[in-house]
């Protein structure tokens, strides 16, 4: 595959580590890919797509990239130190109840503030029009003689679409490594790029033929409301890479169910299964992201040990600074 130009900042190929204990517990082979291991401060899903996205960015002559998420976002808090390592500046757009209070520098806002980028509050009103902030930001900017490069929420579009085809490579070559077939790669869907790469990956380098399907568990918003957005995202990137991959609607799976309490908020069901991994496995999960997706597998388990064939691929995207960030709120302390 001929794929366009990345920067080489994220750790991979990842391992694929197989759980021992979880798999005797879950009454399933349960396997999990580190992408929590793609770097330190870099950790998780997001350097992945930015690998492309800044490659982009640094082709264009840009030299300050503006973006936006969560006040606990994993996806500006990747953006704003890979920006840094690359010698860009950047804008962050984080979002919270109210912009006159913001919260303390804790978990990813700590290392926001750390790399030097700015940061610019808005609330849920701002959060609604996000592209009309983000061309705001810009035009400051560029009256500044700055020039500019919006990354959308999560780096969902068709560029960093490539970081999970790239893993979808990873993975064709872990699973044709392994003896067992039948089996489902299981990941949580906040903005759904990780979905869209992972779908078209998964058909150009073909997880059929390893008898792999792939299920994504949303953690915001439904299952109708992602399979579009996933659509979409496929759409722009045939549309701008054509001959690559297609996909269709009824390509794009889902488990809806676990959204919980909401976006980012958790319950204590969901706390005790994340507390259990690590003590049983020392696997950190996040509880915005992976401690939801995880709980939703460990729940779809315990209906029909069949759910997910023989064995699952957990792809383990990252997030450890977000529970730093809600530790106090998650009685963890
Ligand atoms: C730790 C973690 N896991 C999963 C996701 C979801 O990935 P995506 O935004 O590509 O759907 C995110 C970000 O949204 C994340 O930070």
């Amino acid at each position: 595959m001929q794929f366009p130009p990345r920067l080489d900042i994220a750790n991979t190929p990842t391992p694929l580590h197989h759980l021992a204990r979880t798999s005797a517990e879950l009454g399933v082979e349960f396997y999990i890919k580190r992408d929590d291991m793609t770097g330190a401060e870099l950790s998780g899903n997001k350097i992945r797509k930015l690998e492309f996205l800044l490659a982009d960015a640094i082709e264009e002559g840009c030299d300050t990239v503006i973006t936006g998420g969560g006040q606990q976002s994993n996806h500006c808090r990747a953006t704003a130190l890979a920006a840094t390592r690359m010698g860009l500046a950047s804008v962050v757009c984080l979002r919270v109840e109210d912009k006159e209070a913001p919260p303390r520098a804790q978990g990813n806002i700590l290392l926001d503030r750390l790399s030097g980028a700015e940061i610019v509050w808005i609330d849920h009103d701002d959060w609604a029009r996000q592209q009309e902030v983000y061309e705001e930001q810009a035009t400051r900017l560029r009256a500044a003689g700055r020039k500019t490069y919006i990354i959308p929420e999560g780096g969902s579009n068709a560029i960093g679409t490539w970081g999970y085809i790239r893993c979808s490579e990873e993975l064709a070559i872990q699973l044709g490594e392994l003896p067992v077939k039948d089996t489902t790669i299981v990941y949580a869907c906040g903005s759904g790029g990780t979905g869209a790469g992972l779908v078209l990956g998964g058909k150009f380098f073909d997880f059929a033929k390893h008898q792999t399907s792939v299920v994504g568990i949303n953690v915001c918003d439904d299952a109708d409301y992602f399979v579009k957005r996933i659509s979409g995202i496929c759409d722009d990137f045939t549309g701008r890479y054509p001959g690559v991959a297609t996909a269709q609607a009824d390509d794009i799976r889902f488990i809806d169910g676990y959204v919980g309490a909401g976006y980012a908020k958790s319950q204590p069901a969901e706390l005790t299964c994340l507390r259990a991994l690590a003590a049983r496995d020392a696997i950190i999960l996040d509880p915005v992201y992976t401690g939801k997706a995880f709980y939703g597998i460990t729940q779809e388990l315990a209906k029909d040990p069949t759910r997910f064939g023989k064995r699952v691929v957990f792809l383990h995207t990252g997030g450890i600074f977000g529970l730093f960030g809600s530790a106090l709120e998650a009685g963890y302390s």
